[in-house]
């Protein structure tokens, strides 16, 4: 092991600390920060390199509000006070699946998510996709076009309360060498 694996490498506590937040606190998060988060996003790997996705940023109280009254397990945003919403765009996927795209927007979920870890912030994965009738909500709450699948909805915002992180390591899901 080199030093740095030994010291957990500069990312490692960050995957491991990370938990659900759905709690926040009034403060807002600033526009910079809220694009360092995008940012995060598109340096998912994707494939073929095609970077199948559009991001939306909300901060408007009345969007969040409304985001939050189709989505049955996202009333988070109803105190959040930013959100970013994963987009796959698989026209922009030259040929790509739909599958492939909601793949690569799936990495860039992960990504924002801890990215606002690293940060100090909070996040949750709320689902739209694959629910015809989330994604309808969302669509029509932010004129999203309708080829577009707006994959979830990341509420984003100082946590709290501070969660403690899970160990989920489970030996015996791992298989060696064979099945
Ligand atoms: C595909 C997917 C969909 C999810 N949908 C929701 C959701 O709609 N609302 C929510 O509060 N959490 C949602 N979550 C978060 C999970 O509930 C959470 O990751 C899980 O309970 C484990 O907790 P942890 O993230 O704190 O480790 C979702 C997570 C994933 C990956």
């Amino acid at each position: 092991m080199n030093a740095s694996e030994e010291n957990g490498g500069k990312g490692l506590q960050v995957i491991l600390d990370r938990r659900s937040v759905r709690d926040f606190t009034t403060e807002p998060v600033s526009g910079e920060t809220l694009d360092r988060l995008v940012r995060a996003g598109m340096s998912a790997p994707t494939a073929r390199n095609m970077q199948p996705w559009s991001f939306v940023v909300v901060t408007g109280r009345e969007t969040l509000d409304g985001l939050a009254g189709g989505l049955p397990y996202g009333k988070m945003l109803g105190t959040s006070p930013a959100a970013i919403v994963v987009c796959a765009v698989t026209e922009l996927a030259n040929g790509q699946s739909v599958e492939l795209a909601v793949v690569d927007c799936t990495c860039a979920s992960e990504n924002i998510l801890l990215a606002a870890e690293a940060l100090g912030l909070g996040a949750v994965w709320v689902a739209s996709y694959p629910y015809d009738d989330r994604m309808a909500h969302v669509r029509s709450v932010l004129g999203i076009p309708g080829e577009v699948i707006p994959l979830c909805v990341i509420p984003v915002g100082h946590p709290a309360t501070s969660k403690p992180p899970i160990d989920k390591y489970k030996p015996e899901r791992i298989h060696r060498e064979r099945w």
